[in-house]
């Protein structure tokens, strides 16, 4: 599976930055999973000491799975880094879309607390101009529609997420997710973020601006390449 292969190998190339002693913030989605799998390993193998927060309740499923020793942040200010995956990543900013999985909230949180914001995606998730993968906007339940009309005024075709049963898709933190069409390409990410946050029924949007230091890209041979933010 080529590119099964592909993340993992990317994932494995971030987890060898973990060194002992690290508080690690563990991403959500497939590729993020390679990474919990691969951490577990190391900390089986090199009796590894350290301490993760988990962007979601599969993911810390998961890491409990793996022998992962979880922590929260009541008692860890700060983290040394964080591992995720993307549904976007855009070539020379290394600006992201998230969410796909639905746990765009938490995830930046974390990244956010994170001294260094991995990024780790096989090439398929490289683009030019983000906005292809519709923009996931997670946001309260009360009065979604008119959230979704707002959305709608500022240029996107946002569809509420729904789950496997067709009931609305909800997210770890009790709340529903808008997909946003409509938007591709965005040029003005920040100017986009910033109209998006301004809608009250609005917690939190996909984009993850200026965040990561770097992508691990894992290519179907197994190869990783490693990009960093074109200087500014
Ligand atoms: C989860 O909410 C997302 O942000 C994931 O990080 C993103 O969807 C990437 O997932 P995959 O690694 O499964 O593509």
């Amino acid at each position: 599976m080529p590119l099964e292969r592909a993340k993992r190998a990317a994932a494995e190339a971030a987890v060898a930055l973990v060194d002992d002693g690290m508080r690690v913030g563990l991403g959500t989605g497939s590729t993020a999973r390679y990474a919990i799998e691969a951490l577990g390993q190391r900390i089986r193998l090199e009796s590894l000491r350290i301490v993760a927060v988990p962007t979601s309740q599969a993911t810390e499923a998961l890491a409990r799975k793996a022998g992962i020793p979880l922590g929260g942040f009541a008692d860890i200010e700060e983290l040394d880094l964080a591992i995720d995956g993307a549904d976007e990543i855009e070539r020379g900013t290394l600006n992201l879309i998230k969410g796909g999985g639905g746990a765009l909230l938490r995830e930046k949180i974390v990244a956010q607390a994170a001294h260094r914001f991995l990024v780790v995606a096989d090439s398929s998730k490289l683009v030019d101009r983000l906005g292809a993968f519709a923009l996931p906007v997670e946001c309260v339940r009360f009065g979604h529609e008119q959230t979704g009309r707002r959305l709608a005024d500022l240029g996107g075709t946002p569809v509420l997420r729904l789950a496997g049963d067709g009931a609305p898709f909800q997210t770890d933190g009790g709340n529903l997710i808008q997909d946003c069409a409509g938007f591709a390409p965005i040029t003005d990410p920040w100017a986009l973020a910033r109209h998006i946050r301004e809608i009250a029924g609005v917690v939190e949007t996909g984009l993850f601006l200026d965040m990561a230091e770097c992508a691990f890209v894992g290519a179907p041979d197994g190869s990783v390449e490693t990009l960093y933010p074109d200087a500014a």
